[in-house]
């Protein structure tokens, strides 16, 4: 049998996780699983490089991640689960990569300074948020990772990884493979006011979220601004309940556009058939996510001994990359 391919991603603990994070990585992770040896983390220090301020809540929100990546079918008998802060050589090869990359390809890395102008209120002219993506060059290499499931915004920051390889390659032997990029094909989900699902923009449907606030956040959603009335007829493309309906309730969806932009249908029951799909869709997860919160011990557990077995190959790696450069 063919040995299988490495894939390695990684999400920041910024509380329970949202629809978005589900079609966006998570259901894609979930896929991979079968197909590739995968290591999936929880990259708490990543947190940290925007959110260092204010921690008082980090060790919960790992906790809720963990046990929504749990939920939504991440299965610690086939996939590496773990916290990237329990793997100190993250960190330590993150500090010899700094050594060797040129501050502009940092600067220009156009998350960047995207961020820097999104997250205002926040400082980010420290060291450390531009040495993000060398964090994240160093999660991804000390596996030798052969794929890296991510979204589209993440492209850049892979880029830079292979680069950082390249470089260091080049300066002292061939220690680190280049990897790919598996782009997920999902398209970016909506959220509750129209802009990109986010946390930052409170508009997000929780993946743990219960039937009950999952109908009543629908019904606050927005729609086609144009259909003021019931008589008005719909343009399903630019209505936020029409995205969740071609992902939730793909069956459906096209009779529901053909009945929208004749005003055969009207919002409010579209919005009853989409609440009714999603906590269908849910369901599995909710009542998953309900028993780990019984067994919180369990999913500390999980991670803990993920966490043992990724730090074998990552030692590895370190060892590797110390004694090309010189000072082990
Ligand atoms: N930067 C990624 C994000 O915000 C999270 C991440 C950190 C990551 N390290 C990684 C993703 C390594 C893939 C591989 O989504
Ligand atoms: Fe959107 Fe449905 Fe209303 Fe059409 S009927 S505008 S798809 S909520």
């Amino acid at each position: 049998m063919m040995k299988k391919k490495r894939a390695l991603s990684g999400i920041q603990p910024s509380g329970k996780l949202h629809l978005g994070n589900l079609v966006g990585a998570l259901s894609n992770w979930v896929g991979l699983q079968d197909i590739y040896d995968c290591f999936y983390f929880i990259a708490d220090l990543h947190a940290l490089t925007t959110g260092y301020a204010e921690t008082g809540k980090l060790k919960e929100n790992i906790l809720d991640v963990g046990m929504d990546m749990l939920s939504a079918g991440l299965d610690p008998e086939k996939s590496t689960l773990f916290i990237q802060s329990d793997i100190p050589e993250h960190s330590e090869l993150h500090l010899l990569f700094s050594m060797i990359t040129p501050l502009s390809w940092l600067e220009r890395v156009p998350t960047y300074k995207a961020q820097i102008e999104e997250l205002k209120e926040k400082d980010l002219g420290t060291y450390g948020f531009l040495g993000y993506p060398v964090l994240q060059a160093a999660d991804i290499l000390i596996y030798k990772a052969d794929v890296v499931p991510v979204g589209q915004d993440q492209l850049p920051h892979l880029e830079l990884t292979r680069e950082i390889a390249r470089r260091f390659n080049y300066f002292y032997r061939e220690v680190f493979p280049l990897p790919k990029d598996l782009l997920t094909a999902s398209p970016v989900l909506p959220g509750l006011d129209g802009r990109k699902m986010s946390k930052s923009y409170g508009n997000t449907i929780g993946i743990s979220d219960t039937p009950e606030t999952v109908l009543k956040k629908i019904n606050t959603a927005i729609t086609d601004p144009a259909r003021v009335k019931r008589e008005d007829k719909g343009h399903p493309e630019v209505c936020t309940i029409f995205a969740f309906h071609k992902i939730f309730n793909n069956a459906e969806a096209k009779q529901i556009s053909i009945d929208c932009s004749k005003a055969k249908i009207g919002c409010v029951e579209c919005k009853k058939l989409i609440a009714k799909s999603l906590n269908e869709y849910l369901a599995p997860i909710y009542e998953k996510r309900r028993t780990l919160e019984k067994r919180k011990d369990y999913v500390r557990e999980v991670f803990i001994e993920g966490g043992k077995k990724a730090q074998v190959m990552a030692r590895q790696t370190l060892s590797e990359a110390k004694k090309a450069m010189g000072i082990s």
